[in-house]
């Protein structure tokens, strides 16, 4: 077995995957049509050809539009249970979810009707596959401290269906310590943190969600391997980063799969681990980004055991279930 086909049949967890992201054309265009909603675009190849991204930002604007079909229940449920299936054919045996209420809040979906569908599609997934899954609500960091405090207080009503925080969207003049005082509400009431850095925003964003946010996990993270001080202490404190290679291809944080700093990453004793971000904008969910990956960089046996054992490492499954994966 080469080392891509054993990555693709590994057990494995997904720590960085935004449901929003896992939104296909096709579903897109179905649910257009369902709630009435107006596209502008003509067709799904036409939307499929806007998926041309030059930077994180390029990709927001149509993620956020794509988004825009979510109104019901159902509809976040439809959305969700794609996404575990086609996870579960991945061999993705435990995933931690992002969601991104604020997109929907915005458009005057209540956050309780995001969460139930979210929450019945992870149900179904345990139910048939014995696959686990967790939710992480993410605050979106173009927007202000105010509209996350307000995100969070709408939250409490659900705060068993969620077990974390997280922090997305437009990177670059949003450093994390805007979010200082929010995080450190979501500490007091027991949630765990991750944030995104590092992807476009430079390293010292990622020590700011060390330092100020007390994230226990760094989403991307990419960038760390400009200050060699701050790989260190990563490696030290064994701080996770869920890496995302088609996503990092995508939006030109690499500019070819080969050049991609994974392997780097893994040689500088990184808990880095693989996933797909965004999955239905990208070109592959968690085993394409794995095979891909492996094969670019020429990745080892032991190399790719190791990034499936790190999944389990990083996530937040309960001490006892995730000692007995690793
Ligand atoms: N929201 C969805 N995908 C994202 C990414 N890669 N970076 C920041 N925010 C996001
Ligand atoms: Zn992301």
């Amino acid at each position: 077995m080469t080392p891509a086909e054993l990555a693709a049949r590994l057990p494995k967890a997904e720590l960085h995957i935004h449901i929003e992201g896992s939104l296909e054309p096709e579903l897109i265009f179905a649910l257009a049509q369902r709630n009435s909603v107006a596209l502008p675009y003509a067709s799904v190849d036409a939307l499929r050809q806007a998926y041309a991204f030059t930077d994180l930002q390029s990709f927001l604007d149509i993620y956020y539009a794509g988004a825009s079909v979510l109104l019901h229940e159902a509809d976040f449920f439809d959305m969700a249970w794609a996404y575990l299936q086609r996870a579960h054919a991945d061999h993705v045996i435990h995933a931690e979810i992002f969601f991104d209420p604020q997109t929907h809040t915005a458009r005057g979906v209540d956050i309780g009707v995001v969460i139930a569908g979210l929450r019945r599609a992870c149900d179904k997934a345990q139910a048939e596959f014995g696959m686990t899954s967790a939710l992480i609500l993410c605050f979106l960091r173009h927007l202000s401290e105010a509209d996350a405090f307000a995100t969070l207080e709408a939250a409490l009503p659900y705060r068993g269906h969620f077990i974390g925080v997280g922090l997305d969207s437009s990177e670059v003049g949003h450093p994390p310590s805007k979010f200082s005082r929010v995080f450190a509400r979501c500490r007091e009431l027991g949630l765990r943190i991750v944030a995104h850095a590092g992807e476009e925003g430079p390293p010292a964003y990622i020590r700011e969600a060390l330092d100020d946010l007390r994230a226990e996990r760094i989403d991307h993270g990419v960038r760390s391997l400009e200050d060699p001080a701050l790989v260190a202490e990563l490696a030290r404190r064994r701080t996770p980063l869920t890496v995302c290679p088609l996503s990092n291809l995508k939006l030109c944080v690499v500019n070819d799969l080969r050049e991609h700093p994974m392997k780097r990453l893994l040689d500088a004793g990184l808990c880095a681990t693989v996933n797909s971000d965004d999955p239905a904008y990208f070109g592959g969910y968690l085993n394409a980004n794995f095979v891909q990956t492996v094969q670019a960089l020429d990745l080892s046996r032991e190399q790719v055991i190791t990034l499936a054992r790190n999944s389990f490492e990083a996530s937040f499954i309960d001490d006892a279930t995730r000692a007995s994966y690793l």
